[in-house]
């Protein structure tokens, strides 16, 4: 079937296209592409056209193999950029490689383990807050731990009495990044007036930190791996304006993201008390005296199979989308050049075919060792030369608050089911969940 157009996706409608299914309830859309079984299908959001991608070894196509074809640019990009600018993570492929290699010593594994001690100090306030037999709102209640931990870590000189104001603005804005792919482009310089604000927040609070940054001599946390000058090809330390970019790049990536997954995966230790009891019990029997170290976390294999599990089930980033730099064939299909391809990790790694009762929770459907890079259907971080390059800091940031909570409390659902929302991330909505002391008159970790 050699350069046929690919047959249209379910649920468009006059005018939007698939728009509005988009904004309503994707879940229940990517499930009915996949049942459609077309490997590629097409799109259309207003008059732009594009095409899903549902077939696993296309997917890698699309991010890995020809990850040149596919980049970062068209409409989404363009619109996304003319709001942030050229930043590391939304930059094309060319600009985006040489700001990564850049930040790259920023993610080593020894900036991980130094982090833990912070991630482990903001997870503890976090239990200190909780009092057995009281309800909580399992989005909001983490909120703060997630975006405390990434800025004291990537950025200690912020005060902590901005903290909150940041992470505000940085949910605000990355959420709505998500309509710069779902607005007509008419819409889009109003999106960019409504957003400015949070931007404003964020370059305001980067551009007070950053001085005092620079004028700390034994400045720690990620960013300060932009000031080292060590290396043959070093290319000297950043400027201000550099390191501030990174900042916003990274407290975006990061935040929204690790938040779903903390939200999402308490969510699911409630739902399955028999998993969260032996994970409690894991925890216990590794790191007795709490909290864990980043090499007791290591000693963890359930927990790690457990945050794998979440992110297979609810993997925060559901959609990915790139656009062809030039006319293109995919799976027997013409894309002219500038069509927008969407690839789902939703969808993927709902996909029966590869994951049996692919709605449930179930860790053990991993093996003692984690997920291994197995044929392209379990993508939570993305692949190829964008794939996330905080995906450790992330599931580092993700254990250490579950294993803190978890030596304290025993979660249980409060009333009905929660509702997902689905802007750039997918996030639990109104998820209440009672919490216990797991030995009652004993303070918290
Ligand atoms: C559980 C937490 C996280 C998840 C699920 C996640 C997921 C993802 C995914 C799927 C992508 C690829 C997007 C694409 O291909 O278009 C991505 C990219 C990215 N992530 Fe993460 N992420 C997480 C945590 C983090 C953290 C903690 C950081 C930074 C400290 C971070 C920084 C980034 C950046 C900068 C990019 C863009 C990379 C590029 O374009 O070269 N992420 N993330």
């Amino acid at each position: 079937m050699p350069h046929s157009l690919a047959p249209l996706a379910p649920g468009a409608v006059p005018f939007a296209g698939h728009a509005l299914t988009l904004l309503r309830d994707p879940a229940d859309w990517l499930r009915r592409c996949t049942e459609a079984g077309h490997p590629v299908q097409q799109f259309r959001i207003w008059n732009r056209p594009g095409v899903l991608v549902t077939a696993p070894e296309l997917a890698h196509e699309v991010l890995v193999t020809e990850a040149d074809t596919y980049d970062k640019t068209g409409r989404v990009y363009d619109n996304t950029r003319a709001i942030l600018g050229d930043i590391f993570g939304v930059a094309d492929g060319r600009r985006n490689a040489v700001l990564r290699r850049r930040i790259q010593p920023a993610f080593r594994r020894a900036r991980i383990v130094e982090a833990v001690p912070t991630m482990s100090l903001e997870a503890r306030r976090l239990s200190g807050r909780w009092r057995s037999g009281t309800e909580i709102d399992v989005a909001r209640a983490t909120a703060p731990y997630v975006h405390r931990s990434a800025v004291r870590t990537m950025l200690p000189v912020v005060p902590a009495a901005e903290i909150d104001r940041l992470a505000a603005a940085s949910s605000r804005l990355f959420s709505g990044l998500y309509l710069c792919a779902l607005l007509p482009t008419a819409a889009m310089p109003l999106l960019a007036r409504r957003l400015r604000p949070a931007l404003d927040t964020l370059r305001r609070a980067q551009a007070d930190a950053l001085p005092k940054y620079r004028e700390d001599p034994g400045c720690s946390g990620l960013l300060a791996a932009l000031t080292e000058t060590s290396g043959e090809d070093s290319p000297g330390p950043a400027s201000e304006g550099e390191v501030g970019d990174y900042f916003v790049s990274l407290l975006l990536a990061s935040g929204d993201n690790t938040h779903s997954a903390v939200a999402w995966l308490l969510h699911h230790l409630a739902q399955d008390q028999e998993m969260q009891q032996r994970l409690a019990d894991e925890v216990a029997a590794v790191a007795p005296e709490g909290p864990a170290t980043h090499a007791e976390l290591a000693r963890m294999p359930l927990l790690r199979n457990t945050i794998a599990e979440t992110l297979r089930v609810r993997p925060p980033t559901w959609m990915v989308v790139r656009s062809a730099v030039r006319a293109a064939e995919l799976g027997g299909h013409r894309l002219p050049a500038g069509t927008d391809v969407y690839v789902s990790p939703h969808l993927l790694h709902h996909d029966p075919a590869a994951f049996p009762d692919s709605g449930d929770f179930a860790p053990g459907r991993w093996p003692e060792g984690g997920p291994a890079a197995r044929d392209h259907t379990y993508l939570p971080f993305g692949a190829g030369p964008r794939k996330c390059p905080g995906d450790h800091f992330g599931m580092t940031s993700v254990a250490v608050v579950t294993a803190t909570l978890l030596a304290t409390w025993r979660l249980l659902p409060a009333g009905p089911a929660p509702r997902t929302r689905f802007r750039t991330v997918q996030m639990p909505v109104r998820c209440r969940l009672t919490v216990l002391a797991r030995r009652p008159g004993k303070p918290p970790r």
